[in-house]
């Protein structure tokens, strides 16, 4: 039998609804997103539920993680296409909450994170990860889910979210999921829908600097120049390279040569749009 999915918008009805999914089911899945949801967040959908566990959405635009120039009032909204694309995935539940219940009045803790959110994003966008910790805190509170799940697009993000479930020891496993990509190698992402058409025929660039850079680097080359380089190209051909840099995975830290688990992590703007990529080196 095919059931119709779930939708909460107040949190008596989420509890009511993940209590009966946790006794059907037995696990939860969770996948949150801010909605504008694109084939990256449907295959995070599609791992919670081959999972075999219930899988609960979230659709919440985080006024905490928007820094005061940032694009909070132009971020997409279409609450409609993304319940059909849930729909679609297998979703069982969907948890739409609004500022006041996220951010009550009275309330007055928010989490400080270091770490793997210092430097990078961390730096580009103060406060961000302090915003995306908090809300998820929150969310997985509200959800008590098994295991979540993240796009490895923001790498950053995922080892920040990573680390904080690991420093509060809340119950819950962090799943990355590999990025997924457009036919020409561009990373989903919501915020692509802003590139202009010539933009938007620039931007696999930045995925084929990265992966020309990564091998370079895996076969041997000297970081710096590589690194240096492949800004250099990116600069000239109209990008604003706000970093590039080899990482270790987990901690964020700058290498200077690749390690079983480092990145090349970068971040660089076309026009008003700003694009994450990363990929594993070595
Ligand atoms: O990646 C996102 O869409 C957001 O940062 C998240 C994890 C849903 C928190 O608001």
């Amino acid at each position: 039998m095919v059931r119709a999915m779930l939708i909460a918008r107040t949190l008596i009805q989420l509890r009511e609804a993940c209590a009966r999914l946790r006794q059907d089911a037995g696990a939860l899945a969770f996948v949150p997103t801010m909605g504008a949801l694109h084939q990256g967040h449907r295959a995070l959908v599609r791992a919670g539920v081959a999972s075999g566990a219930a899988t609960v959405a979230s659709i919440f635009v985080n006024p905490l993680q928007f820094g005061p120039n940032e694009d909070l009032s132009r971020y997409p909204r279409d609450e409609a296409g993304d319940l059909a694309a849930l729909e679609a995935e297998g979703c069982t539940l969907v948890w739409l909450p609004d500022v006041a219940t996220m951010y009550p009045p009275d309330e007055a803790t928010t989490i400080v994170v270091g770490g793997p959110a210092e430097r990078w994003e961390g730096d580009a966008r103060p406060g961000h990860f302090r915003g995306v910790a908090t809300v998820c805190a929150k969310l997985f509170g509200q959800v008590r889910p098994d295991r979540a799940y993240f796009g490895e697009k923001d790498w950053q993000q995922l080892q920040v979210v990573r680390r904080m479930v690991a420093d509060l020891l809340l119950p819950l496993e962090i799943v990355g999921i590999e990025t997924v990509r457009e036919a020409d190698g561009l990373a989903m992402s919501s915020r692509n829908r802003f590139l202009s058409p010539a933009e938007r025929t620039l931007a696999p660039s930045l995925y084929a600097a990265l992966t020309r850079a990564a091998g370079r680097i895996a076969a041997g080359a000297p970081t710096p120049a590589v690194l240096s380089e492949a800004a250099d190209a990116l600069t000239g051909a109209g990008f604003d390279v706000n970093y590039l840099a080899l990482v270790d995975g987990p901690s964020l830290a700058p290498l200077d040569r690749a390690t079983p688990q480092s990145r090349l992590l970068t971040a660089a703007r076309l026009g008003s749009v700003r694009l994450l990529d990363n990929v594993p080196v070595g």
